[in-house]
């Protein structure tokens, strides 16, 4: 070692699938989950970061929601420091006032020369859907082409119960993607055992899509058990889908979540989990929870059941992270079918992304090689 620090390779440097997917950032074209409704109250300001950008968030008096660089065009303090004032943001330094669309509306000082320069900041397309805000981090045209995931069982008079959770985990989000669509870890969950023996029955990509689905027991767990209604839900297989850039899955039409990832950098994620349920037990009875009883008893399964699951998830995504820093050269072992589809879409998007950027063709898409299929990502 001659004491340069040696990190993972970028992109453009990396050798194999892993290292490229553990490089990749996410296409911005799409709508990205970035905080949840009940965390912003009116008059307050935060700042989100998408794949390094980072953009002053901010609710005004009037419950709505707006976003924009975060970045005071006088000397650049982030204006996440700063206040919210009627419907503006307030840098907190010299006091310069913008406007929801980004203009600079007013100063709390006297301009030189007594007019006020023209600045204007970039703004962010954002909208609220399922206790959650999203924001259009790439080209705002496409934000009215581009649709949030439609949830039918989220809207509307009989919606399901369903309660938020949200981690921000020191981990690559192919990471946490890999993570929650493979069942081969369920040693990690061996307490409370939410899947079981699981059998890979299909993974298959259709365009940016990658669909999987194992035969599994679900809820078998001592605590999973307390709350999964088996006589009313076949919980013998379960449909995932990466859904690029979400993620879903599906048992018998009864138990369903979605995560929808907020890339930060390399290795920084935020996970938002929505997990919804249309039948669950009371714990210790045997007997179907009234729709109204729902929220109360998904709160306290996500605090004594998804809760933990998930924190034991971070742990290990986590550790990951920081054995893949140490050891990015590693040979890439990988023997579930479905992580290398997802990394492969994963590397596709954001390829195309750069190629999109650059104004340049697409590379053309590398075949599998035997080694591949044998087990080795390389
Ligand atoms: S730095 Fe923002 S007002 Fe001066
Ligand atoms: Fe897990």
């Amino acid at each position: 070692m001659n004491g340069v620090a040696v990190g993972p390779p970028g992109f453009e440097e990396a050798v194999n699938l892993r290292q490229r997917a553990r490089a990749a950032g996410m296409d911005p074209d799409y709508w990205y989950a970035v905080e949840e409704v009940r965390n912003i109250q009116p008059g307050s300001v935060v700042e989100v970061v998408f794949w390094k950008r980072s953009i002053a968030l901010y609710r005004a008096a009037d419950g709505s929601f707006h976003a924009m660089d975060n970045r005071c065009a006088h000397r650049q303090l982030k204006l996440s420091l700063g206040q919210v004032e009627g419907c503006r943001l307030v840098c907190s330094y010299h006091g310069w006032k913008y406007d929801p669309d980004g203009q600079l509306a007013e100063t709390a000082h006297e301009m030189l020369g007594g007019s006020l320069p023209k600045v204007s900041l970039r703004t962010y397309p954002v909208k609220v859907r399922y206790g959650l805000i999203w924001l259009f981090p790439g080209d705002p045209e496409l934000a009215e082409v581009l649709h949030i995931p439609e949830i039918p069982e989220l809207e509307g008079k009989g919606r399901w119960a369903c309660v938020p959770l949200s981690f921000t985990w020191s981990a690559h989000h192919s990471m946490v993607i890999d993570n929650v669509s493979d069942f081969t870890h369920a040693w990690l969950h061996r307490r409370y055992r939410p899947f079981d023996g699981a059998t890979l029955t299909r993974c298959e990509t259709i365009g940016d899509d990658v669909h999987v689905a194992y035969d599994t027991s679900v809820g078998r767990g001592r605590i999973s058990g307390l709350f999964v209604d088996r006589k009313r839900v076949d919980t013998d297989s379960m449909k995932l889908c990466y859904q690029y850039p979400y993620q879903w899955s599906n048992t018998d039409e009864a138990i369903k979540h979605w995560l929808f990832v907020l890339p930060i950098d390399e290795r920084t994620t935020r996970a938002f989990f929505l997990f919804y349920f249309k039948s669950l037990k009371i714990p210790l009875l045997p007997i179907h929870i009234p729709r109204l009883a729902m929220a109360s008893v998904l709160k306290i399964s996500n605090r004594v059941l998804i809760g933990p699951l998930l924190a034991q998830d971070g742990f290990a995504v986590e550790a990951e992270q920081e054995g893949y820093e140490r050891h990015f050269d590693a040979r890439p072992l990988e023997f579930n079918l479905a992580v290398r589809a997802f990394q492969n879409v994963t590397v596709r998007k954001w390829q195309e992304y750069l190629a999109r950027e650059n104004g340049t063709a697409m590379p053309a898409r590398e075949p599998p090689t035997a080694d591949s299929e044998a087990g080795a990502d390389a």
